[in-house]
């Protein structure tokens, strides 16, 4: 097995192995889509990756985390992405979105705007502050918003909300549906004995704490076709001494198994903070793989690994040393959206170019020819 192996995952083949993380563009007006995104996520099928993932979109206005967050809460969010999914299948890539919730994490400023509670200044230019939604009204931290306790009623709306959310997502043609429980968003933090406290049946043991995210898988597998594969991202530590650890990522992963997921997509952090920034001091390349690899090991589970991926022989080596089925890659890609072209070129899966877009390749052949180069 390689990174450029094909996988088929129920009615969907991957041409490669290699996806573009989700990443977050906090572009969007009041959730839609534009031409920022598309050409955005274009560039990565036009590039060679197998599977191309949008940034989280929000299951409801309140969901999101930003102002700029796309949505996917109407049928006009719908006919927003629909354009995006048809250009990626055009150009070989299979389409995935990620289905979130910002939970106690909503409402804040664009990450270069502040990264913080939105403040006056906001306001003034029209981008108000919304209440946020938490299993337990504890903030994530000194300076952040206190979230409201959500209601019996609040967690089965936002349930249904994801399933709505999968439903338009289908109709949008995406190929590949994940659920966001990573990073400290609304389902990791039910998740995590750090932010649920609750003492009914979505708190206290592991299981009811898991309770949330499993109704919402069954939500979202029922009305998500069976013929399309089912992601879930998890946060396989939480970067809390106290709070969900590999362990239970790995018992979850199992459960996970038993309801239809697909794949768990293996990030970690993001309870207490940002996970993105990974608090960390300077994390190694591939810091993350060894969640993915223990979760497939233990369970069967298919895995992808994501998290400072660089080079094409260290992406090579977790997926034929069987670490991963898939590897994500967000940032590497910012820098060169022809990542996965270049992988081929240098791991000698095409060195002719054959695989790059018909409207480059041929010169680019015609010039090494020539050249060398
Ligand atoms: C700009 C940006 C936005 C991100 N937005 C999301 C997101 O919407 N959902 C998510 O699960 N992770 C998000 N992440 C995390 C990435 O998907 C990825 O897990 C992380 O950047 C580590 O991979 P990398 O080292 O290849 O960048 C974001 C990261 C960046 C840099």
């Amino acid at each position: 097995m390689t990174l450029f192996t094909p996988l088929t995952l129920r009615d969907v083949t991957l041409r490669n192995r290699i996806a573009v993380s989700p990443m977050c563009q906090y572009s969007a007006g009041d959730g839609l889509a534009n031409d920022w995104h598309l050409v955005h996520l274009g560039k990565f099928a036009q590039g060679g990756a197998g599977l191309v993932f949008t940034e989280a979109a929000a299951v409801s206005r309140i969901g999101r985390i930003t102002h700029g967050d796309l949505g996917i809460w109407s049928d006009e969010h719908a006919a927003a992405l629909a354009r995006i999914t048809g250009f990626l299948r055009a150009h070989g890539a299979a389409s995935g979105i990620q289905l979130g919730h910002a939970g106690r994490k909503a409402s804040m400023q664009r990450p270069w705007e502040g990264n913080a509670a939105l403040t006056g200044a906001e306001f003034a230019a029209g981008d108000m502050a919304w209440p946020t939604l938490a299993p337990s009204a504890l903030p994530v931290d000194d300076g952040w918003l206190v979230p409201r306790a959500m209601t019996i009623d609040d967690i089965a709306q936002t349930v249904a909300d994801f399933a709505s959310a999968a439903r338009r997502a289908d109709w949008c043609g995406f190929d590949v549906a994940e659920i966001h429980a990573a990073h400290g968003y609304l389902l990791a933090s039910f998740l995590s004995p750090v932010s649920n406290k609750r003492d009914d049946a979505y708190g206290g043991s592991r299981e009811n704490r898991a309770r949330a995210l499993f109704e919402t898988v069954d939500a979202v597998r029922a009305v998500w076709p069976e013929q399309k594969p089912l992601f879930v991202r998890i946060s396989s530590v939480d970067g809390s001494p106290d709070g969900w650890s590999l362990d239970d990522s790995v018992w979850l992963a199992g459960e996970l198994k038993t309801r239809g997921v697909d794949v768990v997509d293996c990030s970690s952090g993001g309870i207490s903070g940002s996970a993105t920034a990974a608090k960390r001091a300077a994390p190694e390349p591939g810091f993350q793989v060894p969640y993915a690899e223990r979760i497939r090991r233990e369970t069967g589970m298919k895995t992808q690994a994501v998290g400072l991926i660089f080079e094409p022989a260290q992406a090579e080596a977790i997926v034929a040393s069987g670490q991963a089925d898939i590897v994500a890659l967000g940032r590497e890609m910012l820098t060169d959206p022809n990542w996965p072209l270049h992988a081929a070129d240098a791991l000698g899966a095409d060195t002719a170019f054959a695989t790059w877009p018909k409207q480059y390749g041929w010169w680019l052949d015609k010039r090494r020819q020539l050249v060398g180069r």
